[in-house]
């Protein structure tokens, strides 16, 4: 698969996007959260083509996304009850759900093995028209190298995976920023959140009533959720995550030698713009949901920078702050 010509697909010609999914061949798409690398589900080896061009390890699941509901007939023997409430409620949109699996009826590399299956239907025009289009259920990881922040611009992927995907569907950038909210519905009586994404804890508890998650969990038995066990991307340089004191950390790290890259919304960055090396902008005003839509740019940006610290904007841990600050604490730790 090395060393093919990755093509632009524009919006108009999505259905040669579909015919390559049809034929076992990997596509990278658009969703409300970030760019995801697609292949048909029930193919071993269209699913086997992803795990090669990400180099991601081969007992990481994947998330399986459709186009619309009779799909889950093909995915699953049995939606609980919870299930249905939270599908009825938040799809199209960020929420992946983890169901048992027909394990006959996806290949088993989308599953690692495991006998559930995590499925979402994305909220993006271009994603549901592509899945309907292709007319099989599609396996998506986000659209990174293994180890890189997860893609939100159609170049970015193309900056990871040029030479050893078929095509980009340029869809612009995406909207969320963050990867979606993962949750646990396989015991209807225990349901547990394994990732935090923009549908908040709070929002399932509205919908289903009482949730875990597995930050909680994990303190006492480990990962559950086999993503959570990898490292996850930090820059080449160390990200300090800045509460309030900016004057102080940068004062501080100045007196050092330091060349300092600051992401933050635009008020920090006019206050600081002048004594620093680099800036990014995450928004004109501090606003969590900019900084969630742009905080993967920022990481990506500095790292072609000259720079030799990033300092990066605290929010408060709430909401989609949750999401946010969990992905920002997971690029400044070097675990
Ligand atoms: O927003 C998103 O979710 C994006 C877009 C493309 O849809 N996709 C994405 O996929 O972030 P990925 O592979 O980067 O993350 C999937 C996460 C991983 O942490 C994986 O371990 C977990 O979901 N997962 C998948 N299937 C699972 C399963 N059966 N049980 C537990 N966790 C599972
Ligand atoms: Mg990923």
């Amino acid at each position: 698969m090395d060393n093919m010509c990755t093509m632009w697909i524009k919006k108009e010609e999505l259905d040669k996007a579909a015919v390559y999914l049809r034929s076992g061949d990997v596509v990278a798409f658009p969703t409300e959260t970030v760019y995801g690398l697609g292949a048909d589900a029930t193919s071993s080896q269209a699913v086997q083509g992803i795990f090669e061009a990400k180099g991601r390890p081969s007992d990481n699941p994947l998330i399986v996304h459709i186009g619309q509901l009779t799909q889950l007939d093909q995915l699953t023997p049995r939606v609980p009850q919870k299930a249905q409430q939270l599908m009825d409620k938040f799809w199209p949109g960020p929420l992946t759900i983890i169901l048992e699996a027909y394990t006959d009826k996806i290949a088993p590399e989308v599953t690692a093995g495991l006998s559930t299956v995590g499925i979402r239907m994305p909220n993006h025009p271009l994603a549901l028209d592509l899945i309907r289009r292709a007319g099989c259920p599609i396996a998506a990881p986000s659209a990174n190298t293994s180890g890189k922040p997860s893609p939100t611009t159609p170049q970015h992927v193309m900056n990871d995976l040029d030479g050893k995907i078929k095509a980009i569907v340029d869809g612009g950038e995406t909207e969320v920023g963050l990867e979606s909210t993962v949750i646990d519905v396989t015991n209807d009586k225990y349901p547990v959140i394994l990732r935090p994404g923009s549908i908040s804890q709070q929002a399932i508890e509205d919908c289903i009533g009482s949730v875990e998650t597995s930050t909680k969990l994990e303190k006492s038995s480990g990962p559950k959720s086999p993503g959570m066990k990898y490292r996850h991307y930090s820059p080449k340089q160390p990200v300090k995550i800045i509460y309030d004191d900016w004057d102080r950390q940068i004062s501080k790290l100045l007196k050092n030698k330091e060349k300092i890259g600051i992401l933050a919304n635009d008020d920090v960055l006019r206050q600081f713009d002048s004594k620093v090396s680099a800036v990014y902008s995450l928004g004109s005003s501090k606003n969590v949901h900019q900084a969630s839509k742009w905080l993967y740019s920022g990481l990506r940006a500095f790292d072609q920078m000259d720079v030799t610290v990033i300092l990066v904007e605290a929010h408060d841990e709430e909401g989609m702050g949750i999401a946010y600050m969990n992905r920002l604490k997971k690029a400044s730790s070097n675990e």
